[in-house]
C-alpha cells in the first residue's frame, strides 16, 4: 500500500480533454452495467491526472469532469433521492487517514473519540424504501441525485426483507453484490442460457440488478450501511434516528431483520483511537481474501452524529467519512499467448500469458485458465483484454475476455491435438484433459518429485541420473529405485563405486521416511506437503488410507467433496505403485500412531492439547537461523505440526504466532499491523525445543 497512489500524467488541454472523456464514458458503463473500459485502479488513476491537472490549469475546467461530481453518472434514472447518494474521498495509507483525521478534528475544533470502521463493500449502492415496515421501492444510485426503480428486483435479494419488524417508514442504504457461491450459480445459469459468463461479481450484479427480462433469475445479496428517517419526519423515531451514534443505528437496521456485516469476519467495530482504526484496517485486509463477498476497502466514519452533523458535506463526499482503499485484486490487461503443459501427473494444462500486471502487490505474468472447456466456456481469444483477479495467495486466474474493447485482430486460441510433453494422444474424456501415458508421460517430473527434499529426500539423484536410469529401464516409477541392484547401478556412466554407495544408501535411508512423505511423494492429485501429512495424521497408516471411501477421506480438514473422490481415484490408479513400496520394505505408518483396538475404527487422533503449540496456527517467514537454520520450509512446518500447532502460509486474524527470520517482508508487517506476536528463530526454537 502506498500513500502517494500514482497518476496519470497530462501534458495539455487535449490530453485533458480527452481523459476527461475516456473517464466520463467509463464511469457510464461502470454504472451501467460494470463492464468498464478501465479497471478501478486505472480509473483512480486518471481521476487523479484529471485533478492534478486541474488545480494548476483551473481556467480549462471542463463542466463534465468527474471530479466535480458524485461518482456514477450515466444510468441516471427518474426517481429522485430523497438525500443525495454521494460518493466518499479516498485514502490509500496509514499517514493519508491520519491527514484526513487531523483535518476534520482543526475542523470540528475537537478531537474525535469515537470511530466507526467497517468493509467497504464491492458492490452497487442501492436505497430500497421502506412504507409502514413493507418494502416499497428499489432505487439505483444513477448520477446520485436520482436513480432508477429497480424495484423488480425486489424478492430476488438475499438480506433485504419485504417487511421489517416494526411497521416504520424509513429508506435503508446499502450495497447490493453477489457473493462467490452466487455469482458461481449465475455464471452457470448464464452459461447455460447463451453460452457466456460474467466478468465478475460487480459486474453480475449490476447487470442482474437492472435486467428484467432475463428467462433466469439470479440471486443477489444486500449489506446496509445506512438508514435515513423520510425528510421532515419529527416522529420520535424520525428523531432518535438522527440522534443515534452510527453503530446504533446499525444495531437497529440489523434487529428490524435487515442483512449488515455483524455476522462477517469484517464486522463493524468501534475504535476510540485512530491506532485502533489502523489496527483493524489491516483486520479487515488480513481477511479479504478469505471473505465470501468482495470488499475494496475499508470505511471509516465518525460513530457520533453530533460530529457528523458538525462536519457535514462537500460536494461529493461527507466530510465524516472516508474510504481507505485496498489495493486492487483485479484489473484488466491483455492475454498475449496460452502455453499448455503436461504436469507431473499427465494432466494437460493451459496457462496464460499476460501482459505484466501488478495485482495485490505482485506483478502478474501468468495465471491459471483451468482447462480447454473453460476457454471455450469464457469465449477468450488471444489479443484479448481479460480481467485477471489475484488476492493474497490465491493463484492468479483469468476472469473473462472484456468484449467490448476487441479490435477486431483477436485470434482463436489453438487447443494441441496431442501431448505437449510427449506427443501420445490425449484423453480429453474428462474436463481437465491428460496424455494419455498418465504419469509415465513425465515420468522424470514425478520421480525427480518423489525424490525431492521435502518427500523422500534421496541425496545424488538429480534429475540426470533419473533420466539415465529410465533410458537404462531400470526404473519406470521411483518405486523401481528400491529395487536397483549395485551392480546396475556401477554400470551406469559416471557412476563410480563411492557415489553408487552413497546413492543405495540415500535410497536405503528413504525406506524409513514417515508415512506423510511417503504419501506426498505418491503425487496424489490435489494434496500437497501439508495435506499429505493432514492425510497421513488422520489414518495413521497407508493401509487406513487405501480403506477409505470418499466420505472417511473428507473428515480430512481442507477435502471437501469435490476432492475426495479424486484423492480415492488416485489411489486406485497408484496401487501398482504402493503395492511395490510394500513390498521393498518402505515404512507405511506415521511415527507415533498407534493402530486402533478395533481394527475396524478411525485412527483416534492422539492427544496434542499438551504441546507446546497446541491450537496454534504458526506461520514461518524469512531466512531461519542458530539451529533451525538447515531446515526447509516444509521441515519447519512438519516441526510445527509435531509441536501441536497448525503450519499456515499466509498471515491472518487467525494467526497465532509469527516466526520471523531475517529479511521477513510484508508477513511481518501484516503480522504487527494484526497484533500478532512475531518471534525469532531463537526464540521459537526455545520454544518448541525437544521436538527440534
Ligand atoms: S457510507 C455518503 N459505508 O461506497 C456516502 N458506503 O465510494 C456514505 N460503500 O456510494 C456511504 N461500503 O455505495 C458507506 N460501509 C459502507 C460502504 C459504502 C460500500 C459504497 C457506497 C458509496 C461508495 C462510495
Amino acid at each position: 500500500m502506498t500513500d502517494t497512489p500514482p497518476s496519470t500524467v497530462l501534458a495539455d488541454d487535449t490530453a485533458y480533454a480527452e481523459a476527461v472523456q475516456l473517464a466520463v464514458d467509463s464511469a457510464a458503463a461502470y454504472y451501467a452495467d460494470g463492464t468498464s473500459t478501465l479497471d478501478d485502479d486505472a480509473y483512480d488513476r486518471l481521476v487523479r491526472g484529471i485533478q492534478a491537472y486541474e488545480e494548476a490549469h483551473p481556467e480549462a475546467v471542463l463542466p463534465l469532469s468527474p471530479t466535480g461530481k458524485v461518482a456514477g453518472g450515466a444510468v441516471v434514472g427518474d426517481v429522485p433521492h430523497t438525500v443525495p447518494m454521494l460518493s466518499l474521498d479516498n485514502v490509500f495509507g496509514a499517514e493519508q487517514l491520519a491527514d484526513w483525521a487531523a483535518g476534520l478534528e482543526r475542523r470540528l475544533g475537537r478531537p474525535v473519540t469515537v470511530w466507526s470502521v467497517e468493509p467497504k463493500l464491492d458492490g452497487l449502492a442501492i436505497s430500497a424504501r421502506y412504507r409502514n415496515g413493507r418494502l416499497a421501492q428499489l432505487v439505483t444510485r444513477g448520477d446520485g441525485t436520482a436513480g432508477e426503480d429497480v424495484s423488480h428486483a425486489v424478492g430476488t435479494i438475499v438480506g433485504l426483507p419485504a417487511r421489517l419488524a416494526d411497521a416504520v417508514t424509513v429508506e435503508l442504504r446499502g450495497e447490493v453484490m453477489m457473493t462467490a457461491s452466487q455469482f458461481e450459480e449465475a455464471c452457470a445459469k448464464r452459461q447455460a442460457h447463451d453460452g457466456t459468463t460474467f466478468a465478475n461479481p460487480r459486474s453480475a450484479a449490476a447487470g442482474t440488478l437492472r435486467a428484467q427480462d432475463r428467462p433466469y433469475v439470479c440471486e443477489l445479496t444486500f449489506f446496509g450501511y445506512g438508514v435515513l428517517p423520510p425528510p421532515g419526519d419529527d416522529s420520535e423515531l424520525a428523531v432518535r434516528l438522527r440522534e443515534l451514534p452510527h453503530s446504533e443505528i446499525m444495531g437497529w437496521v440489523a434487529g428490524q431483520g435487515v442483512q449488515t456485516t455483524v455476522a462477517t469476519p469484517v464486522a463493524g467495530i468501534v475504535a476510540d483511537t485512530l491506532e485502533r482504526v489502523q489496527e483493524r484496517v489491516g483486520e479487515i485486509a488480513a481477511a479479504r481474501a478469505e471473505l465470501a463477498f468482495g470488499i475494496d476497502g475499508i470505511v471509516i466514519k465518525c460513530d457520533l452524529a453530533a460530529d457528523q452533523a458538525e462536519a457535514g458535506f462537500s460536494s461529493r463526499a461527507p466530510r465524516w467519512a472516508i474510504a481507505y482503499k485496498l489495493p486492487a485484486t483485479e484489473k484488466i490487461t491483455k492475454l498475449i499467448g496460452v502455453e499448455w503443459n503436461t504436469g507431473r501427473t499427465g494432466i494437460i494444462a493451459p496457462r496464460a500469458v499476460l501482459e505484466p500486471v501488478e495485482l495485490d502487490g505482485s506483478v502478474v505474468t501468468y495465471a491459471t485458465l483451468h482447462n480447454a472447456a473453460d476457454i471455450r466456456r469464457r469465449g477468450l481469444m488471444l489479443g484479448d483484454s481479460v480481467v485477471v483477479y489475484k488476492a493474497g495467495d490465491v493463484i492468479p486466474r483469468v476472469e473473462a475476455p472484456v468484449v467490448h474493447l476487441r479490435t477486431g485482430d483477436e485470434q482463436p486460441i489453438e487447443v494441441p491435438q496431442v501431448c505437449p510433453s510427449c506427443g501420445d494422444a490425449i484423453d480429453a474424456s474428462q474436463e481437465r484433459w491428460r496424455c494419455v501415458r498418465g504419469r509415465a508421460c513425465r515420468a522424470i517430473a514425478s520421480i525427480g518429485y518423489a525424490a525431492g527434499r521435502d518427500q523422500l529426500d534421496i541425496e545424488g539423484l538429480a534429475e540426470s541420473r533419473i533420466q539415465q536410469l529410465l533410458d537404462a529401464g531400470l526404473i519406470t516409477d521411483f518405486a523401481d529405485l528400491f529395487f536397483l541392484a549395485r551392480e546396475q547401478v556401477l554400470d551406469l556412466e559416471r557412476m563410480g563405486e563411492t557415489s553408487t554407495d552413497n546413492l543405495l544408501a540415500a535410497i536405503e535411508r528413504a525406506k524409513a521416511q514417515p508415512l506423510s512423505r511417503v504419501f506426498c511423494a505418491l503425487g496424489v492429485r490435489g494434496t500437497g506437503r501439508s495435506m499429505s501429512r493432514r492425510i497421513a495424521r488422520h489414518f495413521g497408516s497407508m493401509d487406513a488410507i487405501r480403506a477409505a471411501d470418499a466420505e472417511a477421506i473428507q473428515a480430512v480438514e481442507g477435502i471437501g467433496p469435490e476432492k475426495a473422490p479424486v484423492v480415492v481415484a488416485e489411489l486406485v490408479e497408484l496401487a501398482g505403485l504402493i503395492d511395490k513400496l510394500v513390498k521393498a520394505g518402505v515404512a507405511m505408518t506415521e511415527p507415533g500412531w498407534t493402530p486402533p483396538a478395533d481394527p475396524g475404527a478411525e485412527a483416534e487422533a492422539s492427544d496434542t492439547s499438551e504441546l507446546p503449540l497446541a491450537g496454534m496456527s504458526v506461520v514461518v517467514t524469512g531466512a531461519m537461523s542458530g539451529e533451525l537454520a538447515a531446515l526447509t520450509r516444509n521441515q519447519m512446518n512438519e516441526l510445527i505440526e509435531r509441536a501441536g500447532g497448525k503450519a499456515s502460509s499466509s498471515v491472518s486474524a487467525k494467526t497465532s504466532l509469527l516466526v520471523a527470520g531475517e529479511k521477513a517482508g510484508s508477513k511481518r508487517t501484516k503480522a504487527e499491523s494484526l497484533g500478532v506476536r512475531v518471534v525469532g528463530p531463537e526464540e521459537f526454537a526455545g520454544l518448541i525445543g525437544p521436538f527440534i
